[in-house]
């Protein structure tokens, strides 16, 4: 899609028109501001300071339920359209959060039912956030109420722009509800995608323990039981659930789009995760706004003990940011919350480096951004996010990253619309299937086995080929890319089997790992020998599948994946090539010298496996020699923790060099370039410093 041919509706036209610019859309570099928490006398100053900051717009309302209605049917706007109205005069505009995600005391004690259930049968409790059930009708249909008497009160107001519909979905401590309302709505959702129980029965293979249902009513939700669920009910569970969430939001936009037709409409999520399929949220909304915290993720993780590394985290953290821009196609996204400063509740990740926040708002331009708003203004001295640090400390004096933010927002505005809206260019394409994280999650095979981390291996190595990098869903055509990469394709449908074919026909190279094609869609396992719908595209069939615990495997390579052997981490599929050439075979046990990849031609493409579970080194290696057999080309060639991803709009191109090191780096210019930054003209070697960034433009 070109920026040129993104044919505006109302709102953006409005937006752009007031901004006095050319209509490419709104500019968004704004931040996230709560004067429901800010003392009135207060807001004065901060639109006037946020003016001179720069800023465009702010996101507020979203968790101030209980301001706006005090008791239930008793509504007070008085002080969010004096806080719009202060905002508006000082030209910064507003995008208003619809508050559901906080529902207030006097509702749950009236309501206590609509709180939700987790995963162990227990009933949360109010006090927190996001601890409501997503099919509750109570819930909706308060939910709803407040969000019309938001959007009547504030749709011909002066400075709204548009609309942010609840806050993160599904991001609380349980992020699936149990209780008897999804139970009732499972079964509907169940009889409408069904149709008879026989059908049902038989999708699920209910015979199996005595499960066969009689009614639709008796049909449980997955929770604890003598023994584990039914893996077609559990598979189906997190689709309902999903499905539940992405209904909710839907009755809102409904109301959005008639209410406030002038205004957009988006949501607020993150990327790396799968409990909720980010392509149905986002699919009738205007674009993605994802949260970035890279620091805070990077707490978590160290936290939790597990994938504590810079390199999973800054994989995961680009791999974002791809999703966003892929959930809608290619389509420029925003961040709607970035972090600014330090960022956690009961424990908070350090102050970014110096450059560190400058850098991450180019990372997300780099990767196809057109606006970024910052968490938070000011830093809140009471809740349980005061240590959650914004662009003003506690004492509302400039915190570290203020003056950093401040020049990021003047350069993305000199540098416009044209380069905010332009097209990311990607040869390459990574599968990220929600259906076969949740299959997977389901019947592991091995403990540790878990799709988001090998979705998040693969991209780290699939980026050092540099190559751009789509974050697609199995029911995309592929025939726009070089190299498709799709790692643990556990669950295949006929469909997505077929889009492969074709694109192998038709001269692409399919890469993928063991786990493939072993479930259908109703999670049965296929009864044909494994890699089941995909056995001719691939050239091999799978011998014997296995775990690796303290029976060690590894894998030697052949000279067109030249490097030291490999250990095999979690996984070995043991191959049985049916006309593939094999690339690297096993080194230890029974199976030793036996195939562990294999390539295939089939048609005018090529389709490879790779049986066991590479390490780090090994798997960066192979993918990144796959990607140039597949005719991938850097943009430029530059060192490791340097990022280049490039944009397009016409015949115009800027790449993007992004050093996420803490010392300078340099690169070597094929050709001469403008730095759109600088206004310097470069040849030859150039230095990108600590936490730079350059614009390039040839
Ligand atoms: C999230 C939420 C915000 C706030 C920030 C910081 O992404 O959307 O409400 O909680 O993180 O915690
Ligand atoms: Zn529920």
């Amino acid at each position: 899609m070109s920026a040129a041919s993104i044919r505006l509706p109302l709102w953006a036209q409005t937006v752009a028109s007031l901004a006095g610019a050319p209509a490419a859309g709104p500019l968004l570099l704004g931040v996230d501001y709560y004067p429901d928490q800010t003392p009135e006398a207060l807001w004065e100053e901060d639109a006037r300071m946020m003016a001179d900051f720069g800023f465009t717009n702010v996101r507020i309302a979203e968790f101030a339920w209980a301001l706006m209605e005090p008791a239930e049917g008793k509504f007070d706007f008085a002080w969010l359209r004096r806080s719009v109205d202060i905002l508006h005069k000082h030209n910064i505009a507003v995008i208003l959060g619809t508050p559901s995600a906080a529902p207030p005391p006097w509702l749950t004690a009236k309501y206590p039912d609509i709180v939700e259930v987790n995963e162990k049968g227990e009933r949360l409790h109010p006090g927190g956030r996001r601890f409501t059930c997503p099919t509750n009708q109570a819930y909706r249909r308060l939910s709803l109420i407040i969000a019309s008497e938001m959007a009547r009160t504030f749709t011909e107001t002066q400075g709204v722009i548009g609309w942010q519909i609840d806050n993160e979905f599904t991001l609380g401590s349980s992020q699936r509800c149990y209780c008897n309302y999804c139970q009732a709505g499972f079964q509907t959702w169940l009889r409408s995608r069904y149709g008879t129980l026989d059908n049902l029965n038989q999708s699920w293979g209910t015979v199996f323990w005595s499960q066969t249902y009689t009614d639709f009513s008796q049909i449980p939700v997955p929770l604890p039981s003598g023994g584990d669920p039914n893996p077609g009910l559990a598979l189906d569970y997190d689709r309902y659930q999903s499905y539940a969430n992405v209904s909710f939001q839907q009755e809102q936009l409904d109301m959005l789009r008639k209410t406030c037709p002038r205004h957009f409409v988006t949501t607020n999520n993150v990327g790396l995760v799968d409990t909720i399929n980010m392509r149905d949220l986002y699919e009738k909304l205007d674009f993605t706004a994802f949260d970035n915290y890279p620091g805070f993720f990077d707490m978590l993780m160290a936290q939790q003990g597990r994938m504590g590394s810079s390199a999973f985290v800054s994989s995961s953290i680009a791999l974002g940011h791809d999703l966003a821009r892929s959930v809608k196609g290619g389509k420029p996204f925003m961040i709607m919350e970035e972090q600014s400063g330090k960022a956690g509740q009961k424990t908070f990740s350090p102050q970014p480096e110096k450059g560190q926040a400058r850098l991450w708002t180019y990372q997300a331009i780099a990767h196809g951004a057109m606006g970024v708003n910052y968490f938070r203004w000011d830093t809140a001295t009471f809740g349980a996010e005061e240590y959650w640090h914004g662009i003003l400390n506690h004492d509302r004096s400039k915190s570290p990253a203020f003056d950093e933010i401040k020049q990021g927002v003047r350069e993305l505005k000199a540098l416009g619309r044209e380069v905010l809206y332009s097209n990311y260019v990607a040869d390459a394409a990574l599968v990220f299937d929600y259906d076969c994280s949740w299959a997977l999650a389901i019947q592991p095979g091995h403990f540790r086995l878990a799709y988001l981390d090998q979705i998040v291996s693969w991209y780290g190595a699939i980026s050092a080929s540099r190559s751009g990098i789509d974050v697609i869903g199995p029911e995309i055509d592929l025939s726009a890319y070089k190299i498709v990469f799709a790692p643990v394709a556990y669950v295949m449908s006929e469909k997505q089997a077929a889009r492969i074919r074709s694109f192998v026909q038709g001269g692409g190279m399919f890469v993928t790992n063991f786990r493939l094609g072993v479930k259908t869609e109703t999670s049965q396992i296929v009864r044909t020998p494994l890699p089941g719908l995909l056995r001719d595209v691939m050239g091999v069939t799978v011998e014997d599948y296995i775990p690796v615990y303290s029976a060690k495997n590894g894998m030697k390579f052949s000279p067109a994946l030249a490097g030291p052997d490999s250990e095999c981490v979690l996984w070995t599929d043991i191959l049985q090539p049916a006309g593939a050439e094999v690339l690297a075979s096993y080194t230890m046990g029974a199976h030793a010298g036996q195939p562990a990849i294999t390539m295939n031609s089939f048609g005018k493409g090529k389709a490879v496996y790779i049986g066991g579970d590479l390490n780090e080194a090994s798997l960066a290696r192979v993918l990144r020699t796959l990607s140039g057999m597949a005719g991938v080309k850097p943009p430029l060639e530059v060192p490791a923790g340097v990022e280049v991803t490039v944009r397009k709009a016409g015949n115009k191109q800027w790449i993007f060099v992004l050093n996420h090191g803490a010392s300078s780096q340099s690169v070597n210019l094929p050709a001469a370039f403008v730095d759109l930054l600088t206004g310097e003209k470069l040849t030859g070697k150039i230095d990108i410093g600590a936490y730079g960034v350059r614009v390039l433009q040839a």
